[in-house]
């Protein structure tokens, strides 16, 4: 029996020369590659491939935003039966992430599925440069040196772990911005550390946009593909 493989395949940040020779070489490769979209919409993923390594099948798998549990679980199994068929046909894809298929990837979501209804099927996994390594590297601040901690938090429902974090670490990445931005910006405020921390959004996009005086976003819509990196006075 032939072997089948799912590649899960992280891009990078959005900049095609960010993508890595190995993922390259399998999106390639490979006869069909997944992009995931949501609510139907499609996301940046896609059209980075196509930039890279030009047309190929291309299948759209939408993965609402949607706070419900089970609606989340209903379209994740609808992806994975979308993948599992898809695969008995071409036995090779590629599905692919923006940043690392493994950090906060939609890819971690439809893997259990893959797994539960194609258990023959083999799983690789190449990783990408993350969001927070594109963003650090654009402000050339380093996320840690010596003995430092770093934190990485989703602003997604409120600001608690934010609260909890900035007390412990040195760094903290907030990523998810969105409907919390003011509350997270009221935390910075209060702790007094508006100084320390610049927002970033679409890094390594024609668009990306730096801002160094985060109060001045207090009350304005900001991209989901945002984030805000706070880190500490470095003791040297
Ligand atoms: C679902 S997570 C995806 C993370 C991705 N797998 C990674 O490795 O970076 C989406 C969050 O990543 C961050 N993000 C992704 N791409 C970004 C970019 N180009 N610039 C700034 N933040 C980005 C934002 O915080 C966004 O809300």
């Amino acid at each position: 029996m032939k072997d089948t493989v799912l590649y899960g395949v992280g891009i990078g940040p959005g900049a095609p020369d960010l993508i890595t020779l190995r993922a390259l070489r399998i999106l390639r490769e490979v006869p069909v590659v997944f992009t995931p979209s949501k609510d139907g919409e499609d996301t940046i993923a896609g059209s980075v491939v196509e930039e890279a390594v030009g047309r190929k099948e291309f299948i759209s798998l939408s993965f609402p935003m949607t706070g419900k549990r089970d609606t989340r679980e209903r379209a994740r199994r609808v992806c994975a039966e979308r993948i599992v068929e898809t695969l008995r046909r071409t036995h090779r894809g590629a599905f692919v992430s923006l940043g690392d298929p493994l950090f906060y990837s939609t890819f971690s979501h439809v893997l259990p599925f893959v797994k539960e209804y194609m258990p023959e099927c083999r799983i690789e996994v190449v990783p990408g440069v993350s969001s927070m390594n594109a963003v650090s590297s654009l402000l050339c601040t380093p996320l840690a040196e010596a003995d430092e901690r770093i934190a990485v938090v989703p602003a997604l429902h409120g600001t608690e772990g934010l609260k909890y974090a900035l007390e412990r670490f040195d760094t903290v990445v907030i990523m998810k911005l969105g409907r919390v931005l003011d509350e997270v910006l009221d935390v910075l405020c209060e702790r007094g550390l508006t100084e320390r921390a610049v927002f970033v959004s679409r890094a390594g996009w024609k668009d990306e946009r730096i801002v160094r005086d985060v109060v001045s976003l207090k009350g304005t819509d900001v991209d989901y593909m945002s984030m805000i990196i706070v880190t500490r006075c470095r003791r040297r």
